[in-house]
């Protein structure tokens, strides 16, 4: 079974999914980590974001072992994926392994912009995730301030504005919700009340889930 979550900047995608992997004992990938690993690599070998050739190659050769890097998490890392992300052939590089992983028996969760539309459309379970632009930098903002990274409420949101209309914006695998997707609007929920509310969607859409 796959549960694909997908979702803007900063939405909360990334928690309810792994909440959600650990309450059904499903494998869990976070997909906007390939594309922040893959800025990464390119700007670490000397090259521009946009650079087709550089891009693509840093994407075939990415080492699924160097996501648990902190380096990732900052705003330089998120604007980075979502410049290589435009390139239609990153984004095929990385196809195969996000299928192959969300193919693990008993099943998986994955999250980032595409995975109901582009990477799984066939997912039992769609979920897009959706906040204000206000709310998600907030809670992105107090995510930094607990990592120790001082950085101002009004760039966290500027970045999140910016990513959000490059992502929405690009020709190949936009940012969209997915026709049968279920819309969780967590603008007003905590991580508790979101992860009720998405269990229940999950039981209303394919009856009691997993274990
Ligand atoms: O955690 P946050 O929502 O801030 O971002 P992320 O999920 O780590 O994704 C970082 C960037 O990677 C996004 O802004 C997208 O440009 C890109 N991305 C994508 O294009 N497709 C995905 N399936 C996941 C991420």
């Amino acid at each position: 079974m796959i549960i694909a979550i997908d979702g803007p900047a900063a939405s909360g995608k990334g928690t309810l999914a792994k909440r959600l992997a650990e309450h059904l004992g499903f494998h869990c990938l976070d997909t906007g980590l390939l594309y922040r690993a893959v800025g990464r690599d390119v700007a670490k070998r000397g090259f521009r974001l946009d650079d087709t050739w550089a891009a693509v190659g840093a994407a075939r050769g990415l080492d699924p072992r160097s996501l648990d890097d902190p380096g990732l998490r900052g705003t330089a890392a998120g604007d980075a994926a979502s410049i290589v992300a435009r390139i239609p052939e990153v984004r095929a590089a990385l196809l195969a392994y996000q299928r192959d992983f969300a193919r693990q028996p008993p099943g998986a969760v994955l999250d980032g912009r595409d995975i109901g539309t582009v990477v799984c459309p066939e997912a039992e379970v769609k979920i897009f995730v959706t906040a204000t632009p206000e709310v998600r930098a907030r809670r992105r903002f107090a995510e930094f301030e607990a990592l120790g990274l001082g950085l101002a409420y009004e760039t966290v949101l500027q970045d999140i504005l910016v990513r959000d209309a490059r992502d929405a914006g690009r020709p190949n695998a936009p940012m969209v919700v997915a026709p049968d997707a279920m819309l969780l609007d967590t603008s007003n929920l905590s991580i508790e009340a979101a992860f009720d509310a998405a269990v229940g969607l999950i039981k209303r859409k394919i009856g009691q889930p997993g274990r």
